[in-house]
This record gives C-alpha cells, structure tokens and sequence, in this order.
C-alpha cells in the first residue's frame, strides 16, 4: 500500500463541474491517493490525517491538476524534416506529401533506434505534465511495418491508434484499390489485435470520404473504435464521416461548415483542435469560440509529428487556444484535460475525483492560468502517475 496526501494547494483543477465551473475549482485544498487511485478530494483543513505509510507533499499554495491527456500524437518515427519546416517559414505551404518521407526514414530504422526515440519523446512529455497519452501507426505502410509501429506503440500505451490509411504509399501510387485491399484485410489483421483505434486520413492528396468510411467500417467490423484525421486543409466529408459513425473524435477541425459546426454539436463526437499544426504550417489557427459557443466538446492535443507538429508540449497548445483560438484559460486546461479523456472514451483520466487514477501535476506557479500567461517557461514543478513520481 503506498499514498500521497498533497496539501496546502493555492487551486485545485477537479474538472468535476460545480456551479457552473467545468473545472470544478476548490482553493486551500488537499488530496490523497491511495494504491494509484484518488481516495479523497476536499479543503485541506479537513485532509485525513496522514498514516505512516503517507507522503506527504506540501503544495506550498501552488497550482495543482489533472495530467494532460494528450489524445493525438504519431510518436514512432525516423528521421525529421527539418528542412521542410523551414521552407514553409520561407513561405511554402504545407503539403501531406512530406509524409513519404517519414514512412522512407521509418522504415529504414532498427527497431531498437525507434522505441529507444520513442522512449525519450515519453521522457519529454512527462516532464511537460502529459501522463495519457495515444500514438498512432501510419509511417510504416506495409503489413510488416504497421505492426511494428503498433507493437512499438502497444509497449508504452493502451491508446493504440492503427493508421495504415494514412496516405496511399509511393509503391501503390498507380494501385489506390490495391493499398485500400491490404489495409482492410492483411495489414488490419496484424494490427488489431495491438490496437483500440482505426484513423483514417480525410483529405485531398490522402483518402476520398468514400475510401475513408470503407477503411473506418472494416476496422469497426474488427472491433476497433473509430476515429478520424479531417477537415484540416479545407473543408471536406471527415466531420460529417465521423458523426455518422460515431467516432470518439474528429481531428483538426481547422475548416469547417456551419453544417459541420451543427453535426458536432448533435453529437457525442469531439471536436480535437491541435493548434502545434498551425502554429508550425502558418495556416489559420481553428475557431475554438465558434465551436464551443455551439455547444461542441473540444479537446486540444498535441498532433505531435515530425511533419506538422513536432512538439509534444501540451502547455505550448494551451497558451496557443488561449491567445489565438479564443478560449477563457478555464476552457483550454479543461480541453487539455478532461477533453483529451472524453476523445479517448476514458472516464478514469482527465479530472481529480474519488476513484480516478491519480495522474496529478504541481506546477511552480499559483493558478493555472500561468500556463498561458508564461508560455515557453517550463512550470510543470512534478508530475505523478498512478501516484508515482513520473517527472
Ligand atoms: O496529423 N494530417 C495527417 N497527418 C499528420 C501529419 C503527418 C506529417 O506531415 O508527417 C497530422 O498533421
Ligand atoms: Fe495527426
């Protein structure tokens, strides 16, 4: 049996939504977790008192809050691409064509250079206060390689995504029936089992909506719970493809309709805005406040990928919802939070409350509201997962 009681906490983010507050705030608070789950949550000056078996963490009035749920990363992958990164600062545009290049680079690296890189992006995100976290496939593309990826990513996280749809690989350039056969068959199959999640990628120079839904039905029909990549270079069919079949979420989000706006909001499907995409393509930031003032759930995540977004911080994405998306701080650590969790179906992450797992991070600041106002100062002071230090 081991515990922790933090105490002494100038504001606590619960996320459990109280008079209007949908971070559920207490201030002078206290919290202990028992054998990696939250016990008990309330003033400090009522904390049970501590047993020998406690530690006892004094907050010292600072900030304390849920782990980021980072519901949206491609973490296995070689090499980087740097220079593409530059030449859009240049003024290029951002093309999904670059995506060959990271399949090339992937699939020429050794198993033990991914997972050792892999390990180290891990490193990087816990310190920046992420302890959920999803990746996706979708650099390997051939059978063989998707379930490397997924094995790779399987070893670090239950949040597998299989993302062999990713874009129709250089070799079936000439074959899209061909490549669209062996996701949904053979490279399905050894994915599966590995995976919770079937992604495809909507979009011009990836998947039509007609190949999008094929790929998404033959993964549910495998038992895997869909997800899509949509509506990020221009409006098109992902937002209306992943409403219709339920996904948990649709990401991107940066080019949407009014109808679009009005699907999300009928449903349970998230809304996923991943803000390290524009902030690294120079494309138009997505409109938070349009779809959270049309009652869309809205989770921000990291996107974090060598192409578009290579950046695994989740308080760089807060500070960018906050000052170019339009959302109150209160709404982007929630998103960051409690978000990631509703874009994963997870209900154990994403807030502090009896019987959630104790994923807690301590920054070195009085409320949450300075992980906006110092962007780029690293404040996240310790992090714990499943009451374990993490960071
Ligand atoms: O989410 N949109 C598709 N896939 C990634 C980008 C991948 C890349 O450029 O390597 C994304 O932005
Ligand atoms: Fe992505």
């Amino acid at each position: 049996m081991s515990a922790t009681l933090w105490t002494n906490i100038g504001e606590l983010t619960t996320n459990v939504a109280r008079d209007g507050d949908a971070c559920g705030t207490l201030r002078d608070a206290a919290v202990l977790a028992r054998d990696g789950l939250i016990a008990w949550v309330g003033s400090a000056r009522d904390a049970p008192s501590p047993g020998s078996d406690t530690k006892v963490v004094d907050a010292a009035g600072r900030a304390l809050l849920p782990g980021f749920v980072d519901s949206h990363t491609h973490l296995v992958f070689g090499g980087d691409r740097a220079d593409e990164f530059e030449a859009r600062m240049a003024g290029r545009p951002y093309s999904a064509g670059g995506i060959h290049r990271t399949v090339a680079a992937t699939r020429a690296a050794g198993e033990g250079e991914l997972r050792e890189r892999l390990a180290g992006f891990l490193r990087e995100l816990h310190r920046q206060g992420t302890t959920t976290v999803e990746i996706k496939t979708g650099y390997g593309l051939t059978a063989d390689d998707e379930e490397r990826l997924a094995r790779l990513a399987a070893e670090v996280t239950d949040e597998v995504t299989f993302l062999g749809a990713h874009v129709i690989p250089q070799e079936y350039a000439e074959d899209r029936s061909g490549y669209l056969d062996l996701v949904c068959g053979p490279m399905l199959e050894r994915c599966a089992p590995l995976a919770k999640w079937i992604d495809v990628f909507c979009e011009d120079g990836a998947f039509t909506g007609v190949e999008a839904r094929l790929v998404l039905e033959a993964g549910v029909a495998r038992g895997l719970a869909p997800r899509v990549h949509g509506n990020q270079l221009g409006e098109g069919p992902g937002v209306a493809l992943a409403v219709g079949l339920g996904a948990a979420s649709v990401d991107h989000c940066t080019f949407l309709s009014d109808a679009d706006v009005g699907l999300l909001a009928a449903s349970d499907t998230v809304a996923t805005l991943l803000p390290g995409v524009e902030f690294s393509t120079r494309q138009p930031y997505p409109d938070a406040r349009r779809l959270i003032d049309a009652g869309v759930t809205v989770a921000l995540a990291s996107d974090c990928n060598p192409g578009s977004s290579f950046t695994s911080s989740m308080p760089l994405m807060i500070a960018l919802a906050v000052r170019e998306m339009g959302m109150t701080v209160a709404e982007a650590v929630w998103a960051a939070t409690a978000g990631g969790a509703r874009a994963l179906r997870r209900s154990d992450v994403g807030a502090i409350a009896t019987g959630t797992k104790a994923d807690v991070l301590l920054l070195d600041a009085p409320t949450r509201t300075h992980l906006a106002y110092r962007p780029g100062v690293p404040i996240v002071a310790a992090v714990w997962k499943d009451g374990e230090p993490a960071a």
